[in-house]
Protein backbone atom coordinates (compact mmCIF):
# COMPACT_ATOMS: atom_id res chain seq x y z
CA UNK A 1 0.00 0.00 0.00
CA UNK A 2 0.91 3.35 -0.70
CA UNK A 3 1.35 6.19 1.92
CA UNK A 4 0.77 9.51 0.45
CA UNK A 5 2.77 11.88 3.46
CA UNK A 6 0.30 14.36 4.06
CA UNK A 7 2.22 17.54 3.64
CA UNK A 8 0.76 20.76 5.58
CA UNK A 9 2.19 23.03 3.65
CA UNK A 10 0.05 22.53 0.41
CA UNK A 11 -2.85 22.86 2.16
CA UNK A 12 -5.85 25.32 0.77
CA UNK A 13 -4.67 25.71 -2.73
CA UNK A 14 -3.45 22.96 -4.78
CA UNK A 15 -0.49 23.35 -7.08
CA UNK A 16 -1.57 23.36 -10.88
CA UNK A 17 1.69 24.54 -12.55
CA UNK A 18 3.90 26.81 -11.21
CA UNK A 19 4.03 30.20 -12.79
CA UNK A 20 6.83 31.46 -14.77
CA UNK A 21 9.57 33.79 -13.49
CA UNK A 22 8.34 37.21 -13.24
CA UNK A 23 8.59 40.67 -11.27
CA UNK A 24 5.41 41.35 -9.21
CA UNK A 25 5.44 45.39 -9.49
CA UNK A 26 2.88 46.98 -6.86
CA UNK A 27 1.80 50.67 -7.55
CA UNK A 28 0.51 52.14 -4.25
CA UNK A 29 2.57 50.06 -2.69
CA UNK A 30 2.27 52.42 0.91
CA UNK A 31 -1.57 51.70 1.11
CA UNK A 32 -3.39 49.34 3.30
CA UNK A 33 -4.56 46.90 0.59
CA UNK A 34 -1.02 45.98 0.23
CA UNK A 35 -0.27 45.44 3.98
CA UNK A 36 -3.96 43.68 4.53
CA UNK A 37 -3.35 41.95 1.34
CA UNK A 38 -1.32 41.67 -1.16
CA UNK A 39 2.27 40.92 0.90
CA UNK A 40 0.15 38.58 2.98
CA UNK A 41 -0.83 36.59 0.02
CA UNK A 42 2.34 36.41 -1.83
CA UNK A 43 3.69 35.36 1.96
CA UNK A 44 1.12 32.74 1.80
CA UNK A 45 1.94 31.44 -1.94
CA UNK A 46 5.68 30.98 -0.86
CA UNK A 47 4.45 29.27 2.63
CA UNK A 48 2.58 26.76 0.36
CA UNK A 49 5.96 26.78 -2.27
CA UNK A 50 3.79 28.38 -5.24
CA UNK A 51 5.62 31.24 -6.09
CA UNK A 52 7.95 30.87 -9.03
CA UNK A 53 11.63 30.43 -7.72
CA UNK A 54 12.88 32.98 -9.52
CA UNK A 55 10.60 36.17 -8.17
CA UNK A 56 10.95 39.48 -6.89
CA UNK A 57 8.86 41.89 -5.84
CA UNK A 58 9.15 45.82 -6.30
CA UNK A 59 6.64 48.16 -4.23
CA UNK A 60 6.23 52.05 -5.99
CA UNK A 61 4.62 54.80 -3.95
CA UNK A 62 4.85 58.26 -2.74
CA UNK A 63 5.92 57.51 0.91
CA UNK A 64 9.68 58.34 1.36
CA UNK A 65 11.58 54.65 2.02
CA UNK A 66 14.60 52.53 1.79
CA UNK A 67 14.46 49.11 0.57
CA UNK A 68 14.95 47.82 3.79
CA UNK A 69 12.28 50.22 5.72
CA UNK A 70 9.96 48.66 3.00
CA UNK A 71 11.01 44.98 4.04
CA UNK A 72 10.61 45.83 7.59
CA UNK A 73 6.92 47.44 7.15
CA UNK A 74 6.04 44.50 5.08
CA UNK A 75 7.63 41.85 7.66
CA UNK A 76 5.51 43.60 10.03
CA UNK A 77 2.42 43.45 7.69
CA UNK A 78 2.84 39.62 7.17
CA UNK A 79 2.80 39.06 11.34
CA UNK A 80 -0.22 41.07 11.35
CA UNK A 81 -2.10 39.81 8.39
CA UNK A 82 -0.70 36.64 6.86
CA UNK A 83 -3.17 33.58 7.79
CA UNK A 84 -0.08 31.11 7.93
CA UNK A 85 2.42 31.78 10.97
CA UNK A 86 5.53 33.22 10.22
CA UNK A 87 8.32 31.31 9.56
CA UNK A 88 11.36 33.35 8.78
CA UNK A 89 13.04 30.05 5.86
CA UNK A 90 9.69 31.38 4.27
CA UNK A 91 10.21 34.84 4.66
CA UNK A 92 13.99 35.55 3.79
CA UNK A 93 13.98 34.02 0.66
CA UNK A 94 11.04 36.10 -0.11
CA UNK A 95 12.21 39.55 1.35
CA UNK A 96 15.77 39.02 -0.87
CA UNK A 97 13.84 39.73 -3.63
CA UNK A 98 12.17 43.02 -2.63
CA UNK A 99 12.63 46.20 -3.63
CA UNK A 100 11.21 49.63 -2.71
CA UNK A 101 11.24 53.09 -4.93
CA UNK A 102 9.30 56.02 -3.88
CA UNK A 103 7.92 58.17 -6.61
CA UNK A 104 5.26 60.82 -7.56
CA UNK A 105 3.62 58.75 -10.31
CA UNK A 106 4.15 60.23 -13.74
CA UNK A 107 7.78 61.51 -13.29
CA UNK A 108 10.17 60.40 -16.13
CA UNK A 109 12.82 59.98 -13.47
CA UNK A 110 10.65 57.12 -12.22
CA UNK A 111 10.39 55.80 -15.80
CA UNK A 112 13.63 55.23 -15.65
CA UNK A 113 14.43 54.27 -12.42
CA UNK A 114 11.59 51.75 -12.53
CA UNK A 115 12.41 50.46 -15.46
CA UNK A 116 16.74 50.03 -14.85
CA UNK A 117 15.48 48.37 -11.65
CA UNK A 118 13.04 45.68 -13.16
CA UNK A 119 16.15 44.77 -15.49
CA UNK A 120 18.31 44.49 -12.56
CA UNK A 121 16.03 42.51 -11.42
CA UNK A 122 15.85 40.35 -14.09
CA UNK A 123 20.26 39.96 -14.17
CA UNK A 124 19.73 39.55 -10.09
CA UNK A 125 16.61 37.35 -9.52
CA UNK A 126 16.51 35.91 -13.23
CA UNK A 127 12.68 37.32 -13.68
CA UNK A 128 13.10 37.26 -17.38
CA UNK A 129 11.40 40.29 -18.55
CA UNK A 130 7.75 38.96 -17.42
CA UNK A 131 6.28 41.39 -15.41
CA UNK A 132 2.91 41.83 -13.48
CA UNK A 133 1.94 45.60 -12.53
CA UNK A 134 -0.17 45.40 -10.10
CA UNK A 135 -2.69 48.56 -9.50
CA UNK A 136 -3.73 48.90 -6.08
CA UNK A 137 -4.15 53.21 -6.51
CA UNK A 138 -7.48 55.29 -7.09
CA UNK A 139 -8.93 55.61 -10.31
CA UNK A 140 -7.33 58.70 -11.29
CA UNK A 141 -3.72 57.48 -11.13
CA UNK A 142 -4.55 54.67 -13.51
CA UNK A 143 -3.94 56.03 -17.04
CA UNK A 144 -0.90 57.93 -16.51
CA UNK A 145 0.64 55.24 -15.15
CA UNK A 146 -0.60 52.91 -17.84
CA UNK A 147 1.06 55.16 -20.51
CA UNK A 148 4.14 54.96 -18.86
CA UNK A 149 4.46 50.70 -18.60
CA UNK A 150 2.61 50.50 -21.96
CA UNK A 151 5.59 52.74 -23.77
CA UNK A 152 8.05 51.27 -22.02
CA UNK A 153 7.21 47.49 -22.43
CA UNK A 154 10.21 45.18 -23.49
CA UNK A 155 9.85 43.45 -26.72
CA UNK A 156 10.54 40.09 -24.26
CA UNK A 157 8.85 38.65 -21.54
CA UNK A 158 4.69 38.56 -20.66
CA UNK A 159 3.13 41.74 -19.16
CA UNK A 160 -0.18 41.23 -17.03
CA UNK A 161 -2.02 44.09 -15.74
CA UNK A 162 -3.99 43.64 -12.84
CA UNK A 163 -6.57 46.52 -11.79
CA UNK A 164 -8.32 47.29 -8.41
CA UNK A 165 -12.09 48.00 -8.29
CA UNK A 166 -13.76 50.44 -9.20
CA UNK A 167 -12.82 50.18 -12.81
CA UNK A 168 -13.57 53.72 -13.88
CA UNK A 169 -16.39 55.56 -12.10
CA UNK A 170 -19.67 55.25 -14.84
CA UNK A 171 -19.59 54.09 -17.93
CA UNK A 172 -17.93 56.80 -20.07
CA UNK A 173 -14.79 56.53 -17.48
CA UNK A 174 -14.47 52.60 -17.47
CA UNK A 175 -14.57 53.02 -21.85
CA UNK A 176 -12.13 55.47 -21.94
CA UNK A 177 -9.81 53.83 -19.40
CA UNK A 178 -10.24 50.48 -21.48
CA UNK A 179 -9.60 52.44 -24.79
CA UNK A 180 -5.98 53.82 -22.94
CA UNK A 181 -5.38 50.11 -21.87
CA UNK A 182 -6.26 48.94 -25.14
CA UNK A 183 -3.66 51.57 -27.02
CA UNK A 184 -1.08 49.64 -25.07
CA UNK A 185 -2.19 46.14 -24.14
CA UNK A 186 -4.43 43.08 -25.29
CA UNK A 187 -7.23 42.22 -23.20
CA UNK A 188 -5.47 38.65 -22.36
CA UNK A 189 -3.07 40.90 -20.64
CA UNK A 190 -5.74 42.79 -18.66
CA UNK A 191 -6.58 41.49 -15.39
CA UNK A 192 -9.66 43.64 -13.61
CA UNK A 193 -9.84 42.01 -10.19
CA UNK A 194 -12.88 41.63 -8.12
CA UNK A 195 -12.18 39.98 -5.02
CA UNK A 196 -15.08 38.46 -4.58
CA UNK A 197 -14.52 36.11 -7.49
CA UNK A 198 -11.32 34.63 -5.54
CA UNK A 199 -13.24 33.39 -2.43
CA UNK A 200 -13.94 30.21 -2.33
CA UNK A 201 -17.81 30.26 -1.19
CA UNK A 202 -18.52 32.39 -4.25
CA UNK A 203 -16.88 30.20 -6.59
CA UNK A 204 -18.68 27.13 -4.64
CA UNK A 205 -22.20 29.07 -6.62
CA UNK A 206 -21.12 27.20 -9.59
CA UNK A 207 -20.07 24.25 -8.16
CA UNK A 208 -23.29 24.28 -6.23
CA UNK A 209 -24.97 24.76 -9.71
CA UNK A 210 -23.60 22.92 -12.09
CA UNK A 211 -21.79 19.98 -10.15
CA UNK A 212 -25.03 18.42 -8.76
CA UNK A 213 -27.91 17.11 -11.04
CA UNK A 214 -30.62 18.39 -8.49
CA UNK A 215 -30.67 21.98 -8.62
CA UNK A 216 -30.51 22.95 -12.06
CA UNK A 217 -33.58 21.66 -12.77
CA UNK A 218 -35.43 23.69 -10.06
CA UNK A 219 -33.64 26.85 -10.60
CA UNK A 220 -36.10 29.25 -12.61
CA UNK A 221 -39.60 31.06 -11.97
CA UNK A 222 -41.00 27.91 -11.73
CA UNK A 223 -39.59 26.53 -8.43
CA UNK A 224 -38.13 29.97 -7.07
CA UNK A 225 -39.95 32.41 -5.81
CA UNK A 226 -37.27 35.20 -5.00
CA UNK A 227 -33.80 35.56 -4.26
CA UNK A 228 -32.28 37.78 -1.87
CA UNK A 229 -29.05 38.88 -1.87
CA UNK A 230 -27.13 40.48 1.05
CA UNK A 231 -23.73 41.75 1.35
CA UNK A 232 -23.39 43.12 5.15
CA UNK A 233 -20.62 44.82 7.28
CA UNK A 234 -20.01 46.23 10.72
CA UNK A 235 -17.25 47.93 9.56
CA UNK A 236 -17.01 51.75 8.76
CA UNK A 237 -15.03 53.29 5.98
CA UNK A 238 -12.02 53.04 8.42
CA UNK A 239 -9.74 55.23 7.06
CA UNK A 240 -10.59 55.93 3.51
CA UNK A 241 -12.80 58.58 3.39
CA UNK A 242 -10.75 60.38 0.36
CA UNK A 243 -11.85 57.17 -1.90
CA UNK A 244 -15.43 56.84 -0.52
CA UNK A 245 -16.73 59.93 -0.37
CA UNK A 246 -16.70 59.87 -4.09
CA UNK A 247 -17.83 56.15 -4.66
CA UNK A 248 -20.52 55.70 -2.24
CA UNK A 249 -21.46 52.04 -1.21
CA UNK A 250 -23.02 52.07 -4.90
CA UNK A 251 -19.26 52.25 -6.96
CA UNK A 252 -17.55 49.98 -4.02
CA UNK A 253 -19.42 47.60 -3.62
CA UNK A 254 -22.99 47.03 -5.81
CA UNK A 255 -21.77 47.95 -8.89
CA UNK A 256 -19.18 45.23 -8.59
CA UNK A 257 -19.20 42.39 -5.72
CA UNK A 258 -22.55 42.76 -5.53
CA UNK A 259 -23.49 42.12 -9.27
CA UNK A 260 -21.50 39.32 -9.43
CA UNK A 261 -22.94 37.69 -6.52
CA UNK A 262 -26.11 38.25 -8.97
CA UNK A 263 -24.87 37.10 -12.40
CA UNK A 264 -23.16 33.81 -10.65
CA UNK A 265 -26.73 32.96 -9.33
CA UNK A 266 -28.73 33.97 -12.19
CA UNK A 267 -26.51 33.26 -15.44
CA UNK A 268 -27.20 29.59 -18.00
CA UNK A 269 -24.89 26.84 -17.17
CA UNK A 270 -21.32 27.52 -19.49
CA UNK A 271 -20.43 25.10 -21.57
CA UNK A 272 -17.18 24.69 -20.10
CA UNK A 273 -14.91 26.07 -17.27
CA UNK A 274 -12.67 28.10 -19.48
CA UNK A 275 -12.18 32.19 -19.20
CA UNK A 276 -14.63 32.94 -22.04
CA UNK A 277 -17.17 30.43 -21.80
CA UNK A 278 -17.65 31.56 -17.99
CA UNK A 279 -17.54 35.01 -18.97
CA UNK A 280 -19.83 35.04 -22.21
CA UNK A 281 -22.86 33.16 -19.96
CA UNK A 282 -22.26 36.24 -16.96
CA UNK A 283 -22.52 39.25 -19.27
CA UNK A 284 -25.75 37.83 -20.66
CA UNK A 285 -27.60 37.67 -17.25
CA UNK A 286 -25.70 41.19 -16.55
CA UNK A 287 -27.11 42.23 -20.04
CA UNK A 288 -30.61 40.60 -18.92
CA UNK A 289 -30.79 43.18 -15.62
CA UNK A 290 -33.28 45.84 -15.04
CA UNK A 291 -34.59 47.72 -12.49
CA UNK A 292 -38.04 48.35 -12.53
CA UNK A 293 -38.20 51.80 -11.53
CA UNK A 294 -36.51 54.30 -9.23
CA UNK A 295 -38.69 53.31 -6.50
CA UNK A 296 -36.78 50.17 -6.37
CA UNK A 297 -34.04 51.38 -5.88
CA UNK A 298 -32.95 52.67 -2.21
CA UNK A 299 -30.29 54.10 -0.27
CA UNK A 300 -29.24 55.58 3.30
CA UNK A 301 -26.11 56.82 5.07
CA UNK A 302 -25.52 55.56 8.47
CA UNK A 303 -25.65 57.67 11.62
CA UNK A 304 -23.91 57.23 15.14
CA UNK A 305 -25.28 54.12 16.76
CA UNK A 306 -23.89 50.96 18.54
CA UNK A 307 -22.04 48.06 16.60
CA UNK A 308 -21.31 45.01 18.78
CA UNK A 309 -21.71 46.87 21.87
CA UNK A 310 -19.68 49.91 20.74
CA UNK A 311 -20.73 53.33 20.07
CA UNK A 312 -19.67 54.20 17.03
CA UNK A 313 -20.03 57.88 14.86
CA UNK A 314 -22.11 58.30 11.91
CA UNK A 315 -20.72 58.35 8.69
CA UNK A 316 -21.18 62.29 8.56
CA UNK A 317 -18.89 62.57 11.71
CA UNK A 318 -16.24 60.26 10.27
CA UNK A 319 -12.35 61.76 9.63
CA UNK A 320 -12.62 63.28 6.03
CA UNK A 321 -16.45 63.39 5.86
CA UNK A 322 -18.18 66.34 4.73
CA UNK A 323 -20.68 67.13 7.69
CA UNK A 324 -23.47 67.48 4.79
CA UNK A 325 -22.24 64.84 3.05
CA UNK A 326 -25.10 62.83 0.77
CA UNK A 327 -22.76 60.12 -0.27
CA UNK A 328 -24.60 56.64 0.35
CA UNK A 329 -23.32 53.77 2.76
CA UNK A 330 -26.43 51.52 2.31
CA UNK A 331 -28.02 50.76 -1.07
CA UNK A 332 -31.25 48.25 -1.63
CA UNK A 333 -32.65 47.13 -4.68
CA UNK A 334 -35.15 45.05 -6.81
CA UNK A 335 -33.56 43.26 -9.70
CA UNK A 336 -35.32 41.35 -12.64
CA UNK A 337 -33.64 39.30 -14.83
CA UNK A 338 -35.09 39.59 -18.58
CA UNK A 339 -34.45 36.28 -20.12
CA UNK A 340 -36.84 32.86 -19.89
CA UNK A 341 -35.30 31.25 -16.81
CA UNK A 342 -36.46 34.01 -14.56
CA UNK A 343 -39.05 36.32 -16.24
CA UNK A 344 -40.73 37.90 -13.02
CA UNK A 345 -38.78 36.33 -10.34
CA UNK A 346 -37.15 39.34 -8.43
CA UNK A 347 -33.40 39.63 -6.91
CA UNK A 348 -34.01 41.76 -4.26
CA UNK A 349 -30.56 42.48 -3.16
CA UNK A 350 -28.99 45.27 -0.27
CA UNK A 351 -25.53 45.87 0.67
CA UNK A 352 -24.00 48.30 3.39
CA UNK A 353 -21.97 49.31 5.86
CA UNK A 354 -22.01 49.61 9.80
CA UNK A 355 -24.76 47.01 9.67
CA UNK A 356 -26.30 45.03 12.62
CA UNK A 357 -23.85 41.58 11.73
CA UNK A 358 -20.80 40.92 8.92
CA UNK A 359 -22.65 38.30 6.46
CA UNK A 360 -22.81 37.84 2.93
CA UNK A 361 -25.44 35.42 1.81
CA UNK A 362 -27.22 34.46 -1.01
CA UNK A 363 -30.54 32.92 0.09
CA UNK A 364 -33.09 31.31 -2.56
CA UNK A 365 -36.16 31.24 -1.55
CA UNK A 366 -38.10 28.26 -3.02
CA UNK A 367 -42.57 28.38 -3.98
CA UNK A 368 -44.20 27.22 -1.07
CA UNK A 369 -45.58 23.11 -1.84
CA UNK A 370 -48.43 23.12 -4.34
CA UNK A 371 -50.84 21.57 -1.28
CA UNK A 372 -49.71 20.44 1.61
CA UNK A 373 -52.37 17.83 2.90
CA UNK A 374 -51.84 18.81 6.50
CA UNK A 375 -54.24 20.79 8.89
CA UNK A 376 -53.55 24.08 8.62
CA UNK A 377 -52.17 24.37 12.29
CA UNK A 378 -49.78 21.26 11.35
CA UNK A 379 -47.54 23.73 9.38
CA UNK A 380 -48.35 27.17 11.10
CA UNK A 381 -44.55 26.91 12.07
CA UNK A 382 -43.08 26.19 8.42
CA UNK A 383 -41.73 28.07 6.07
CA UNK A 384 -41.54 27.93 2.19
CA UNK A 385 -38.09 26.09 1.58
CA UNK A 386 -34.60 28.12 1.11
CA UNK A 387 -31.29 27.05 0.23
CA UNK A 388 -28.78 29.93 1.76
CA UNK A 389 -25.35 30.00 0.30
CA UNK A 390 -23.05 31.59 2.59
CA UNK A 391 -20.24 33.05 1.45
CA UNK A 392 -19.00 34.37 4.67
CA UNK A 393 -18.59 33.78 7.83
CA UNK A 394 -19.56 30.76 8.89
CA UNK A 395 -19.02 29.54 5.24
CA UNK A 396 -21.14 26.84 3.77
CA UNK A 397 -24.41 26.09 2.51
CA UNK A 398 -28.06 25.28 4.32
CA UNK A 399 -31.20 24.23 2.97
CA UNK A 400 -34.53 24.67 5.11
CA UNK A 401 -36.60 22.14 5.14
CA UNK A 402 -40.13 21.27 7.06
CA UNK A 403 -39.79 18.03 9.44
CA UNK A 404 -42.19 16.19 11.90
CA UNK A 405 -41.88 17.51 15.21
CA UNK A 406 -41.16 14.57 17.28
CA UNK A 407 -44.46 13.22 19.21
CA UNK A 408 -47.84 12.10 18.85
CA UNK A 409 -49.78 14.21 16.06
CA UNK A 410 -48.62 15.85 13.17
CA UNK A 411 -46.70 19.27 13.50
CA UNK A 412 -44.57 20.47 11.11
CA UNK A 413 -41.44 22.70 11.63
CA UNK A 414 -38.59 24.29 9.99
CA UNK A 415 -34.97 22.63 10.41
CA UNK A 416 -32.18 23.17 8.54
CA UNK A 417 -29.87 20.42 6.75
CA UNK A 418 -26.09 22.13 6.80
CA UNK A 419 -22.71 22.06 5.05
CA UNK A 420 -20.04 23.95 6.79
CA UNK A 421 -16.93 24.14 4.81
CA UNK A 422 -14.73 23.83 8.39
CA UNK A 423 -16.10 20.54 9.08
CA UNK A 424 -16.07 19.13 5.53
CA UNK A 425 -12.85 20.00 4.68
CA UNK A 426 -9.96 19.66 6.69
CA UNK A 427 -8.02 22.98 5.02
CA UNK A 428 -8.29 26.16 6.06
CA UNK A 429 -9.82 28.65 3.25
CA UNK A 430 -7.24 30.66 1.33
CA UNK A 431 -7.81 34.37 0.82
CA UNK A 432 -9.14 35.57 -2.25
CA UNK A 433 -5.96 37.63 -3.07
CA UNK A 434 -3.70 33.96 -2.68
CA UNK A 435 -6.02 32.52 -5.76
CA UNK A 436 -6.19 35.91 -7.70
CA UNK A 437 -2.64 36.81 -7.64
CA UNK A 438 -1.51 33.07 -8.26
CA UNK A 439 -3.94 33.24 -11.50
CA UNK A 440 -2.83 36.45 -12.86
CA UNK A 441 1.03 35.44 -12.13
CA UNK A 442 -0.42 32.06 -14.53
CA UNK A 443 -2.14 34.07 -16.82
CA UNK A 444 -5.93 32.56 -16.24
CA UNK A 445 -8.82 35.25 -16.80
CA UNK A 446 -11.67 32.88 -15.48
CA UNK A 447 -12.08 34.86 -12.46
CA UNK A 448 -11.56 38.20 -13.67
CA UNK A 449 -14.03 40.77 -14.99
CA UNK A 450 -13.76 41.20 -19.09
CA UNK A 451 -14.49 44.59 -20.71
CA UNK A 452 -18.39 43.86 -21.73
CA UNK A 453 -18.73 42.75 -18.18
CA UNK A 454 -17.46 45.76 -16.14
CA UNK A 455 -19.75 48.16 -19.10
CA UNK A 456 -22.53 46.07 -18.10
CA UNK A 457 -22.31 46.99 -14.56
CA UNK A 458 -21.41 50.30 -15.67
CA UNK A 459 -24.58 50.76 -17.47
CA UNK A 460 -27.35 49.48 -14.62
CA UNK A 461 -24.99 51.57 -12.05
CA UNK A 462 -24.90 54.87 -14.33
CA UNK A 463 -29.21 54.65 -14.25
CA UNK A 464 -29.35 54.25 -10.74
CA UNK A 465 -27.50 57.09 -10.25
CA UNK A 466 -29.22 59.32 -12.96
CA UNK A 467 -32.76 58.07 -11.09
CA UNK A 468 -30.96 59.21 -7.69
CA UNK A 469 -30.76 62.69 -9.28
CA UNK A 470 -34.33 63.52 -9.15
CA UNK A 471 -34.78 62.81 -5.09
CA UNK A 472 -32.26 63.50 -2.40
CA UNK A 473 -33.53 61.43 0.79
CA UNK A 474 -32.89 63.07 4.26
CA UNK A 475 -29.02 61.07 5.99
CA UNK A 476 -28.73 60.12 8.08
CA UNK A 477 -31.68 57.46 7.52
CA UNK A 478 -30.29 54.18 10.01
CA UNK A 479 -28.51 54.23 12.69
CA UNK A 480 -25.44 52.18 12.42
CA UNK A 481 -25.73 48.29 13.89
CA UNK A 482 -29.09 48.00 12.69
CA UNK A 483 -30.34 46.60 9.08
CA UNK A 484 -30.36 49.28 7.18
CA UNK A 485 -33.75 52.30 6.35
CA UNK A 486 -36.92 51.68 6.94
CA UNK A 487 -37.29 52.34 2.77
CA UNK A 488 -35.56 48.97 2.34
CA UNK A 489 -38.25 47.20 4.29
CA UNK A 490 -40.77 48.72 2.42
CA UNK A 491 -39.24 48.04 -1.11
CA UNK A 492 -39.61 44.49 -0.20
CA UNK A 493 -42.95 44.54 2.22
CA UNK A 494 -44.68 46.11 -0.56
CA UNK A 495 -44.50 43.18 -2.60
CA UNK A 496 -45.65 40.96 0.18
CA UNK A 497 -42.76 39.63 0.76
CA UNK A 498 -39.72 40.42 4.02
CA UNK A 499 -36.09 40.32 4.23
CA UNK A 500 -34.87 37.07 5.76
CA UNK A 501 -34.30 37.59 9.51
CA UNK A 502 -31.25 36.89 11.43
C1 LIG B 1 -13.81 46.09 -0.79
C2 LIG B 1 -14.48 47.39 -0.46
O1 LIG B 1 -13.81 45.87 -2.17
O2 LIG B 1 -14.51 45.04 -0.15
C3 LIG B 1 -14.54 47.60 1.04
O3 LIG B 1 -13.77 48.45 -1.07
C4 LIG B 1 -15.17 46.41 1.72
O4 LIG B 1 -15.27 48.77 1.36
C5 LIG B 1 -14.51 45.11 1.26
O5 LIG B 1 -15.02 46.56 3.12
C6 LIG B 1 -15.26 43.90 1.79
O6 LIG B 1 -14.52 42.76 1.47
P1 LIG B 1 -14.68 41.42 2.32
O7 LIG B 1 -13.81 40.44 1.61
O8 LIG B 1 -14.24 41.73 3.71
O9 LIG B 1 -16.14 41.08 2.24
Amino acid sequence: MTVIEENPLLEGLQLRRTPDPCAFVIFGASGDLTQRKLLPALYSLAYRRLLPEKFAVVGAARTQMSDDAFRTAMEAAVKKHARDPFREDVWEPLAEGIRYISTDFGDKAFEHRLHDLAWQLDEERGTAGNRVYYFAVPPNAIATLVREVGERRMAEGWVRLVIEKPFGRDLDSARELTKLLQEHFTEEEIFRIDHYLGKETVQNVLALRFANGIFEPIWNRQFIDHVQITVAETLGIERRAGYYEHAGAIRDIFQNHLLQLVALTAMEPPIDFTAEQVRNEKVKALRSLHTPGPKSVVRGQYGRGFVEGEEVPGYREEVGVDPSSMTDTYVAAKLFVDNWRWADTPFYVRMGKRLARRETTIAIHFKRAPHPPFEESATEGLRPNVLVIHVQPDEGVSLAIGAKVPGAGMTIRTVHMDFLYGGAFRTGLPEAYERLILDAMLGDQTLFTRTDEVEEQWSLVDAVVSAWRRDKPTFPNYAAGTWGPASANELIERDGRAWRSH
